[in-house]
């Protein structure tokens, strides 16, 4: 099996590596090909892949380079976890927004937006490189925003799957605090990417009982700390947001708290410094623990699961990814792409039944969905206009005002990556 990591000079690979090193009875890959424009961080991240392999015993070759088609040619499957503009772009993302009061995020908001507009466009080209070489290979996206560059993938044709690793986080951390094994808790995850609520958490499977009054009951304060939430809340609305309903749920609370410390770039920039400083170390054949304060825990098995499932290794399996709504959630179109559990197998992902949404949750779900649909709009065909009115229906935006000041400086921020503007 031929496995294609685009970005693969990130220096998250070290976890996906030690996942496909640890789940090699799940996936067993024969050549392992890291992908990546920038050399200086191909070498040293290709280098530890290869100990983590040598170390684990793993019989798969690891294989480091700058040309897609000759990596993709004769792929079964292609990762993608590509930044466009790397950091410097998201700290950008991360700023301007704070500037009229309105959050500074990579995913989320008018930051969110910038990256769909940066990414959109690069992932097609991609993706049509991709399908050229092999029209069969699967190619699984973990580069964001998810949601919005899973829905270009999938309109355009491509044999996509859009993954995130919120829903295994929860279902790990559930697991720990219910002292479940983590293959027993299911949980009802819906919602859109990064916008996402847990309506139940069954022990034992699908049919399982629902333990999540429970698991509030005994645990909300441990719950509600890491979501960075009052327990109050949860105990009302009854169900457990991601930590990203924070940006909604407390969003002047954290303008205030972004305006007052480094972005999150600059943390994660100094920490890939000295990660790539470690990897060069030739001793080093073991994902360093540093790589833990990266957001990405998880995102390794998950990937693993999810490409098992895709090349047929995995019968009947279901897991939370980003998918081609098609009835799932009545009230959004067809081709809207939502975060839920899906039945996958080598045909592709399909949505399980979800139950019956609250407005509460499907309005929101409801209004960022238009957004995104705009938000593809302009990604795809430029335009300050479109890039307005994407804002503009952005609920964390809304008014014209602050649509057209953020506009103007998303459109002076990214310059450099718009090929429109
Ligand atoms: C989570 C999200 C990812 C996001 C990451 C950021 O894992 O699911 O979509 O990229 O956090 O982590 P970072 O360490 O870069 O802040
Ligand atoms: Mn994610």
């Amino acid at each position: 099996m031929k496995l294609v990591v685009v970005g693969g000079g990130s220096t998250y690979t070290p976890e996906l590596v030690d996942g496909f090193a640890r789940l090699r009875d799940t996936l067993p890959v024969g050549e392992l090909v890291l992908v990546d424009p920038a050399a200086d961080r191909l070498e040293p991240v290709g280098g530890l892949a290869r100990r983590i392999f040598a170390r684990q015993g793993h019989p798969g070759v690891v294989t480091t380079t700058g040309d897609l088609e000759a990596a993709v040619d004769g792929a079964d499957a292609v990762l993608l976890q590509l930044r466009v503009g790397g950091q410097a772009a998201r700290q950008q993302d991360e700023t301007w927004p704070l500037e009229c009061g309105c959050v500074g995020q990579e995913t989320t908001g008018a930051g969110g937006l910038a990256k769909a507009l940066r990414t959109v466009p690069v992932v097609l080209d991609i993706a049509e490189r991709v399908r050229a070489a092999n029209p069969e290979a699967w190619i699984i996206d973990f580069t964001n925003p998810v949601g919005i560059v899973t829905r270009a993938l999938l309109q355009a044709g491509h044999k996509a799957v859009g993954l995130c690793n919120v829903a295994i986080g929860l279902q790990r951390k559930f697991a720990a605090l219910l002292g479940a094994a983590p293959a027993d808790v299911h949980l009802e995850h819906v919602g859109l990417n990064h916008l996402t609520w847990e309506l139940g958490v069954r022990l034992g499977g699908r049919d399982g009982t629902d333990v999540l009054p429970r698991l509030l009951a005994e645990h909300g304060d441990a719950v509600a700390g890491d979501l960075g939430l009052p327990r109050g809340l949860l105990d009302r609305l009854g169900v457990v947001p991601s930590y990203y309903l924070r940006y909604f749920y407390a969003h002047d609370e954290v303008v205030d708290e972004l305006r007052g410390k480094p972005s999150r770039a600059a943390e994660v920039a100094a920490m890939e410094r000295e990660l790539l400083e470690m990897y060069r170390d030739p001793a080093l054949d073991e994902k360093p623990a540093l790589l833990a304060r990266r957001g990405g825990a998880y995102y390794s098995e998950a990937a693993v699961d999810l490409t098992a499932s895709l090349l047929g290794g995995r019968g009947g399996a279901t897991q939370v990814v980003n998918v081609r709504n098609a009835g799932a959630l009545p009230f959004l179109p067809d081709d809207a792409v939502v975060e839920v559990q899906a039945e996958v197998d080598a045909d592709g992902a399909r949505p399980l039944p979800v139950r019956e949404l609250d407005p509460l949750y499907a309005g929101l779900i409801a209004h960022v969905t238009a957004y995104e649909e705009l938000a593809l709009e302009a990604a795809l065909r430029g335009g300050r206009d479109r890039v307005f009115r994407a804002l503009l229906a952005h609920p964390l935006v809304g008014q014209y005002a602050y649509a057209d000041t953020l506009t103007d400086r998303l459109i002076a921020h990214n310059r450099e990556h718009l090929a429109w503007a």
